[in-house]
């Protein structure tokens, strides 16, 4: 057993961020097989060709399925404890997949060498530089021809605004792909075409004019490679890790996941380094990972996996203490004890009980619902985790069963889901709909399947002339009911009983706003 303070700093909880296609489901194989969870080559890729093999809905639904036991992936490698959260691959907007981001200490961002930076790619960057996430870059299939490394390396920049450097060189490209000169190590890693096997670690070598080099790769390839280094040292900045901390710089890897290349360097490079778990902040104070006692917050809640059960696991990041399976801890929102009797851990493709976790780690915790995503455990402090963010709702649809006499177990069912994190929705104040908002319109058809198969309540999602929603406060309680009062056609309440403004259009929301000085319309609900 090890003591905390080394536990915490032997921890790296990260994310893969990507474009689909780009290589995420065969690096998150090969990291695994690195990492020794898994034996067989081909255990997580299944998953990566079942969701192409269908439609866009339904594969979100196979992911959800799927996604408990592969959605914390836990392994080591080099003397660290990897969690690798995986984010749902799906391209559209997922509020999940952000929650899941603000969980991670730092980032691997795969991009396909032949096609650079992608939409989906971009927007994830964004979201982790809104926390300063570090990241590391691997640029994937190299096997094949690619673009020029400069010219990748430069997009990064630019269209990133990140300074980038490389920590390896690719030999090659396409067929002529030979392997990599590892700049940090100094050493030759060469590409071994055996199929399925480790490759070799790199050779050693005294720097890029060894003559070692000359003897293990063609002449015009050394020559090519020492030009390219020459010139890469000259132009790119030098490694600076606060600067890789800060989430300003990231430092590059070249490699071919489904030849387990450049894996190693990877993960090597992870160890060695991204950052252990950090203070997580609260509304109270900053909390540190070597603090005894223990606290957490739930980032993500995965509801009814097993349609039968009306279980719900709620994913916990520790942030601070020695967690230990059978502890009681306050979970704050409620005033409530709870012990935590079977705590799960996941362990690659199982879950498991877990005995003991430490910071930066993410226990199961199973639950009849009235865990929630931001709410905090402890083991006694009242502490509220920030940070966790809330999306504005951009896309507003109503929703009514098919059959009317249902309406009472849709409600049911549309607050459950909005607990969980699905979905923002709205009674309006007039009328019998309920509204749905979300932030991306694949959204919609998730929540229609969702309430069907697991309420049984067959749905119909309508569009509506809803512009965008509001969440109204007021430290004047006269002024808020004035607002309330003198425009009931347009105010709803959250599943919370918050009310909500919702607006027509620009103008609608514009004149409300300043008609009513004294009320805030906030974007998003804290
Ligand atoms: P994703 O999770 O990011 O969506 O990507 P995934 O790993 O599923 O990979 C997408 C495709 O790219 C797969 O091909 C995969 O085999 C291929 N791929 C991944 N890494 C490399 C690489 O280093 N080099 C090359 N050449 N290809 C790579 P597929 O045709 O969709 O599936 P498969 O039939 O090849 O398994």
């Amino acid at each position: 057993m090890s003591s905390l303070p080394q536990a915490v700093s032997r921890r790296r909880t990260f994310a893969i961020i990507s474009h689909p296609d780009a290589g995420k489901t065969t690096l998150t194989e090969k990291l695994l097989l690195f990492g020794g969870a898994i034996q067989l080559a081909g255990a997580v890729k299944a998953r990566g060709e079942q969701r192409r093999a269908r439609s866009d809905w339904m594969k979100v639904e196979r992911e959800r399925g799927i996604s408990v036991a592969s959605s914390v992936m836990t392994f080591d490698y080099a003397g660290c404890t990897f969690n690798l959260l995986d984010t749902p691959g799906h391209e559209d907007f997922s509020e999940d997949t952000y929650r899941v981001l603000t969980a991670v200490d730092s980032a691997v961002m795969v991009i396909d060498a032949a096609k650079g930076i992608e939409e989906q790619t971009r927007k994830l960057f964004e979201v982790c530089r809104l926390r300063d996430v570090p990241i590391i870059t691997f640029i994937n299939k190299m096997d094949r021809e690619t673009r020029d490394p400069f010219e990748l390396m430069d997009e990064i920049e630019q269209t990133l605004a990140l300074d980038v450097t490389p920590a390896s060189w690719p030999i090659g490209m396409g067929r002529e792909f030979l392997g990599c000169y590892d700049l940090w190590k100094d050493s030759l890693v060469l590409l071994s075409r055996t199929k399925g096997g480790l490759p070799d670690a790199g050779e050693p070598c005294s720097g890029i004019d060894d003559p070692m080099l000359d003897a293990q790769l063609p002449a015009h390839a050394v020559e090519k490679l020492r030009e390219s280094v020459e010139m890469a040292r000259a132009l790119c900045p030098a490694f600076d890790p606060e600067s890789y901390l800060a989430g300003h710089m990231t430092p590059v890897f070249f490699g071919s996941a489904v030849n387990n290349f450049g894996v190693r360097e990877l993960l090597q490079g992870l160890a060695d380094q991204a950052p252990p778990p950090r203070p997580q902040p609260t509304a109270q104070r900053a909390v540190d990972p070597c603090e005894e006692t223990v606290s957490g917050v739930v980032f993500k809640i995965q509801a009814n996996m097993d349609p039968k059960h009306r279980d719900r696991i709620a994913f916990v990041r520790l942030a601070s203490g020695h967690f230990k399976r059978g502890m009681k801890l306050k979970h704050i929102r409620s005033g409530k004890q709870l012990t935590m009797h079977n705590p799960v851990m996941f362990l690659a493709q199982d879950r498991e009980v877990a005995e003991e976790a430490f910071p930066g780690d993410i226990i199961g915790v199973p639950n009849h619902g009235n865990l929630r995503i931001g709410d905090a455990l402890t083991e006694g402090e009242d502490l509220v985790f920030t940070g966790i963010p809330s999306f504005a709702p951009e896309l507003l649809q109503k929703v009514r069963p098919t059959d009317p006499l249902k309406a009472k177990h849709l409600g049911r069912a549309l607050t459950q889901l909005a607990e969980e994190g699905a979905a923002r929705v709205f009674k309006p104040r007039i009328g019998a709909d309920w509204i749905v908002g979300v932030v991306g319109a694949l959204q919609f058809e998730v929540m229609a399947d969702r309430i069907r198969t697991e309420y049984d309540v067959p749905v119909v999602f309508e569009p509506t002339s809803l512009y965008t929603a509001r969440w109204l406060e007021s430290d004047d309680p006269l002024a808020l009911k004035k607002l309330l009062d003198g425009n009931a056609g347009a105010i709803a309440d959250d599943h919370d009983g918050s009310p909500v403004f919702l607006a027509r259009n620009a103008w609608h929301l514009d004149k409300a706003v300043d008609d009513h000085p004294k009320v805030r319309f906030l974007k998003t609900k804290g």
